[in-house]
């Protein structure tokens, strides 16, 4: 596979009459994505040089202007999956309501490829952001001109700069039509941004006649969770608990503390009641360890074959009671393709699982007896949090907050989270969920946004030497247990702490 990919990237370069440096080629070789930065390598190079050197790759990499390609004109119409005004109905225990993997693009050429998934992914959230009051006359972006009227665009961010003397952000936004640069004044409220590459955000313009004077940015709307939305809710007595990086096969993992877990979830530590509510076990990727996930990985494994380590998790998925329906997803360290949105497992690997595993993509939202529950990794918190002043992994719901008001759960493009070029963004959020709960910080969290239930569940693996090395504290060993008649409720959420000695469960967040 690793060779397929070289020969590409050295048929590619070498059909635009380039030699490329063997140390330029292992750095493009090293990105998620080798061709689309190959192809963005060639443009920066133009037709004078003959080589494609080091040098010319660190300049790309290191440009803060997304290298996506551009929207593909005219956008990929719905598609048959489109399943998110599909009202969910009522007294179903399970119900998928929308799987984040679809097919794969039919388009060979990886750009024009991408440039579809981006062109969906501006539809769908258009179609969030349309008729906003804060977006009167709304119109492409092609028409945003000098001496215009008042007009609100609805663009995808391709660039953010501060300008040199004034320090006024300007911000280039794209959609189907074109691209425009537009300015946000240093003074406006609106300059503190951040902005995020590929973000899709509303913006209403001012225009000067003078047609050396940028449109102005006069208002900014996020795509979002509506205000005062009602907040969903199970129409029957119910309780999930969600778990998430369980990393089967480690051997840090945690077994005498999913030990007490078991204790809990089996009502041998009281709680009877509660616990003869729980219905379902949501379990947020990174299932089992993997292998050759990082370097060294078999220093850590106890169980170094990956069909074993899914044979395990069976086994310690079978130990939970068999009433509880357990839904699972796949993280970065599971096996299946890395890039997002992630397909389930493959049947050859789920069939070592109990038959009340439900196994879905990542993401996926589902519903509860109507409590609607999008369940994702979370893998790009390795990109959201660089990019977000203040964002710690010990934080992880604060970044969980801004994925709601983009509306879009892994937006940048060409980053850490390889983005798959499908044929529908299964990325963007829609609908908003009642509940989202992610994993991969290995941390805990629990906090709320605009009614919508925000946990990142911790994981049941200690803190291995290559975490420390990264300086990852992990918080293990909790779970969260939430009563799906009433998720906003800030005392819905049951917390279990088998972290230490003695199980600890306490009400609301630790
Ligand atoms: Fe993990």
């Amino acid at each position: 596979m690793a060779s397929d990919v070289r020969e590409h990237v050295v048929a590619f370069i070498e059909s635009h009459r380039k030699i490329v440096e063997v140390d330029a080629l292992e750095l493009i070789l090293a990105d998620r994505q080798p061709l689309i930065l190959c192809q963005a390598v060639l443009n920066r190079v133009g037709p004078d040089s003959p080589f494609v050197t080091r040098e010319m790759v660190l300049e790309v990499v290191a440009q803060r202007t997304s290298n996506r390609p551009p929207l593909a004109r005219p956008p990929s119409p719905p598609t048959a999956e489109e399943t998110s005004a599909t009202p969910v109905p009522e007294a179903e225990p399970f119900r998928l309501v929308v799987s984040g993997f679809s097919a794969p693009t039919t388009h060979q050429n990886p750009l024009e490829a991408y440039g579809h998934l981006f062109a969906d992914r501006h539809l769908r959230l258009s179609r969030i952001l349309r008729g906003r009051r804060g977006l009167a006359n709304l119109q492409p972006i092609e028409s945003a001109r000098a001496g215009s009227p008042p007009m609100a665009v609805i663009g995808m961010v391709r660039e953010v700069r501060t300008t040199a003397r004034q320090h006024h952000t300007v911000l280039v936004v794209e959609d189907e039509s074109g691209a425009a640069s537009v300015l946000i004044p240093q003074d406006s409220p609106l300059a503190r941004g951040p902005y995020l590459p590929d973000e899709v955000l509303g913006l209403s313009l001012e225009f000067s006649k003078d047609p050396k004077q940028l449109p102005r940015v006069v208002g900014l709307e996020r795509p979002d969770v509506p205000p005062g939305r009602p907040a969903g809710h199970a129409d029957r007595p119910t309780r999930a608990m969600f778990l998430s990086d369980l990393h089967i096969g480690s051997k840090s993992f945690l077994s005498d503390a999913w030990g007490q877990l078991l204790d809990f979830a089996h009502g041998r530590a009281g709680h009877e009641e509660e616990v003869r509510g729980i219905d379902f076990v949501v379990i947020a990727g990174d299932l089992v360890d993997g292998i050759g996930i990082y370097p060294r990985q078999e220093r850590d494994l106890a169980i170094p074959d990956i069909i074993e380590q899914y044979a395990e998790l069976g086994r310690r998925l079978r130990e939970l009671p068999s009433r509880m329906t357990i839904v699972v997803i796949p993280g970065n360290h599971d096996a299946v393709t890395p890039a997002e949105p992630q397909p389930a497992l493959t049947p050859a690997l789920a069939a070592s699982l109990p038959s009340n595993v439900r196994s879905l993509a990542n993401p996926s939202t589902f519903s509860l007896y109507g409590a609607l529950v999008e369940a994702y990794h979370g893998r790009s918190f390795d990109d959201l949090i660089p990019a977000l002043p203040g964002a710690t992994y010990a934080r992880p719901t604060e970044v969980m907050k801004r994925m709601l008001a983009m509306r879009h759960l892994a937006p940048i493009y060409g980053g850490r989270t390889p983005l798959a070029p499908l044929i529908r963004d299964g990325l963007v959020i829609d609908p908003a969920p009642d509940i989202l709960v992610t994993g991969h910080a290995h941390t805990f969290g629990v906090d709320r946004y605009r009614d919508v239930l925000l946990l990142n569940v911790s994981t049941w693996q200690g803190e291995t030497e290559y975490q420390r090395m990264r300086n990852i504290t992990a918080v293990p060993a909790r779970a969260a247990v939430v009563d799906l008649t009433r998720p906003s409720r800030p005392d819905a959420v049951m917390t279990v702490d088998a972290s230490g000695p003695k199980m600890v469960i306490h009400g609301g967040a630790p």
